[in-house]
């Protein structure tokens, strides 16, 4: 793969002095209580709207929340999102009810330097998800320019991502160019050794990102769910624990490749146990061979996380993507907590993939211990993968 950064279009380098600047944002934030629950995402936003409105320009924002599937969703619009906007950048944001048309245009009329505009949910409109031209081109009349700083949507085609950029000038937002570089360090020269850290519930999910990192990397460890497809289909008795059958043959020949390319996959060891998924279910660390069948494996053992440790110590460059154990449940969360901690002590460049490990790093206080935390779990693991990202792509000269 080429230089990830090479030939990207920058915001600063955008003459937005007088514009109208429709920048596409990932404001797809979780919810509680009718409030944002986590704001890293609108944090993350920042840089690019201060350097915008500094220097005069108009930022009309463009967000998706969550997946309505082309419908109006009540639950799912944005006025919680433009509430937190407002109070971490200081300035006025006029949140509007729709994405196009007369109440748009005329808001954008009356904007008042200094202040923000944000569109309502983009995916309310079927058209958006399916990359629509009309659309595309109804929101691109909205600007001047185009700045995608959705990092975590780079990976999807969308009018708001992609079609937008057909129209427009294109440029990164400052956020897009802070992760591609960190990734880059990744994909294009990484120091070695390199250690991959794969955890999470699912195999499925999982099982591409692993394939792919075997040509990358030196080691690849495994915990979470994940741990227990792979142990089952060597054959190991795991007892209740959750297995996807239907991955082995997948799994072969990963596990095939690895062994040619002479990439050890490193598999638990033990496992912390319980009968049920709970904060006051009764656990117990057995070795992995030794989990009964009335019970499953909810998080790695001590001899297990020793084991990664040594690993990580040793390592000049880490991705982790995907918690050691179901973390979010105090009995099974040392595992996430240790490997978290042995990061963070080490002299690595570590790169932690967004979505549910992001969240145990902030959690457990580490979040400032990494060199990145994306924010973005899908796009994140796809460029680390090698793929292009539409989204991305679209914003190269
Ligand atoms: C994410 O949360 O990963 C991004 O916002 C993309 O969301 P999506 O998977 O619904 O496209």
């Amino acid at each position: 793969m080429g230089n990830l950064l090479d030939r990207l279009r920058r915001v600063q380098d955008a003459a937005v002095e007088g514009k109208r600047v429709v920048v596409r944002v990932d404001y797809n934030v979780p919810l509680a209580d009718g409030k944002v629950a986590d704001d890293s995402r609108i944090r993350a936003s920042l840089p690019t709207l201060e350097n915008i409105l500094e220097r005069g320009g108009a930022p009309i924002l463009l967000t998706h929340l969550g997946r309505p599937e082309g419908k109006v969703v009540p639950a799912l619009r944005l006025d919680p999102v433009a509430k937190r906007l407002e109070e971490l950048l200081g300035k006025t944001v006029r949140k509007l009810n729709t994405c196009v048309g007369d109440e748009v245009t005329q808001a954008i009329e009356e904007w008042e330097p200094g202040s923000v505009i944000l569109l309502e949910n983009v995916r309310f409109f079927p058209e958006e998800t399916a990359d629509e031209a009309g659309f595309a081109r109804k929101l691109a009349a909205l600007g001047d320019m185009f700045v995608n700083d959705a990092f975590a949507t780079l990976h999807r085609a969308h009018a708001s991502t992609l079609g937008i950029a057909d129209y427009l000038p294109a440029y990164a937002g400052l956020l897009v160019q802070k992760e591609i570089e960190a990734l880059a360090r990744l994909t294009d020269s990484p120091e070695h050794p390199y250690v991959a850290i794969i955890g999470g519930k699912k195999a499925r999910s999982k099982l591409g990102t692993l394939r792919d990192l075997v040509d990358q990397v030196d080691a690849i460890l495994i915990g979470g769910g994940v741990a227990f497809t792979f142990l089952r289909s060597l054959g190991q008795n795991v007892g209740g624990s959750i297995v996807d059958e239907s991955l082995f043959d997948e799994i072969l020949l990963v596990s095939q490749k690895a062994e040619e390319k002479g990439v050890p996959i490193v598999l638990p060891r033990d496992a912390v146990i319980a009968a049920e998924l709970s904060d006051t279910a009764e656990s117990l660390v057995v070795p992995i061979n030794g989990i009964p069948s009335d019970a499953m494996g909810l998080d790695i053992g001590p001899e297990t996380i020793a084991l990664f440790g040594e690993k990580i110590a040793t390592a000049k460059t880490i991705m982790w993507a995907g918690p050691m154990g179901a973390f979010e449940f105090a009995p099974f969360s040392a595992g996430t907590k240790e490997i978290g901690q042995a990061l963070a002590e080490s002299d690595a460049f570590t790169v932690v993939g967004g979505g549910e490990t992001g969240e145990a790093v902030k959690k457990l206080g580490l979040a400032e211990k990494m060199s990145l935390i994306s924010t973005g779990g899908g796009a994140c693991l796809a460029l680390l993968r090698g793929k292009a990202l539409p989204a991305l792509e679209a914003l190269r000269e």
